[in-house]
């Protein structure tokens, strides 16, 4: 690669750190520790979304991040956003496929399939997450890891906008479900999770990353109200719910090539 398609790779990559939103109380894991996470990026550069590559061809994600195929540019491999690594494998979706039940105003359902264009190349910068058996539920307690890119809001003197991660407790659906928490709106689909002191949590800008437990995406970082705020846990979706879902999506794209 020449140095005119670095820099202007880098130039990218500064206009991206201006979004906000940002793991909440966690910490910079090791670099390309985490290899399943991709970015969800504009073609323009900009980070917006967090997803996790299940297949060489197929990213896992939220649908509330759908903003129309041609708009997307997935990007496996990446640690700072800031920097170009040379580790970074970038794809373009050949198709979006939100679940038919993806209810906005509930975001029951909140969850989105991306067939990649072009396989990603699994190395030691890029891995394939392993997701959850359907229906398999994970007890309360159960300490989970959420990651996703973190942003400075300075105009001047950026701090490379690396991955971070945090550590979350799960939380029961009938605590979350409670008057004194979302009070009813958190269907069969969702997980919560967080502190009850709160200060730890995935925000806006991880929207559609994983959250992983015992080694598998039990959750995608999918709603809340605030973030780390001590009343309001993390919403995610609760991907055993969907895995007969994903497979059989995965599954009939092979047997119809002409339909994804
Ligand atoms: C979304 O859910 C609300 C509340 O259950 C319902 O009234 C509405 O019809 C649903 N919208 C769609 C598009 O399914
Ligand atoms: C998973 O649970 C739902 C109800 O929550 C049920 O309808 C479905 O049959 C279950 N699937 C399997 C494979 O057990
Ligand atoms: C909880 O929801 C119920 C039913 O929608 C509503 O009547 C009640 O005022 C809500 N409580 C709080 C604390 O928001
Ligand atoms: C949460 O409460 C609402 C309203 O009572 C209920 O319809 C829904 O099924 C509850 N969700 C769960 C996961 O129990």
């Amino acid at each position: 690669m020449n140095k005119f398609v670095i820099l202007f790779y880098v130039l990218l990559k500064v206009l991206a750190v201006n979004c906000q939103g940002r793991i909440v109380g966690g910490y910079a894991p090791v670099p390309h520790s985490i290899r399943y996470i991709v970015s969800l990026q504009t073609t323009r550069g900009q980070h917006f979304c967090g997803g996790s590559l299940i297949n060489r061809y197929w990213v896992l994600t939220a649908a509330h991040c759908n903003i129309g195929s041609d708009q997307i540019l997935v990007v496996a491999g990446d640690y700072s956003l800031s920097m170009y690594e040379g580790t970074e494998q970038y794809s373009q979706p050949q198709r979006l496929i939100p679940h038919p039940e993806y209810n906005q105003s509930t975001n029951n359902a909140d969850i989105m399939l991306i067939k990649l264009k072009t396989p990603v190349a699994l190395n030691g910068y890029v891995s394939i997450a392993p997701l959850p058996r359907q229906n398999a539920s994970m007890p309360e307690g159960r300490v989970c890891r959420v990651s996703g890119w973190g942003y400075t809001s300075s105009n001047t003197n950026q701090i490379p906008s690396t991955l971070r991660t945090v550590k979350l407790p799960v939380i029961s659906s009938v605590k979350c479900n409670s008057t004194n928490s979302f009070n009813g709106s958190i269907t069969y689909n969702m997980i919560c999770a967080g502190y009850s002191a709160g200060g730890k949590d995935a925000c806006k800008g991880d929207s559609g990353g994983p959250l992983v437990c015992e080694g598998r995406v039990y959750g995608i970082v999918s709603w809340g109200n605030g973030c780390a705020d001590a009343r309001y846990p993390g919403v995610y979706t609760a991907v055993s719910k969907y895995r007969r879902w994903i497979d059989r999506t995965i599954f009939s794209s092979y047997g119809r090539c002409s339909k994804y």
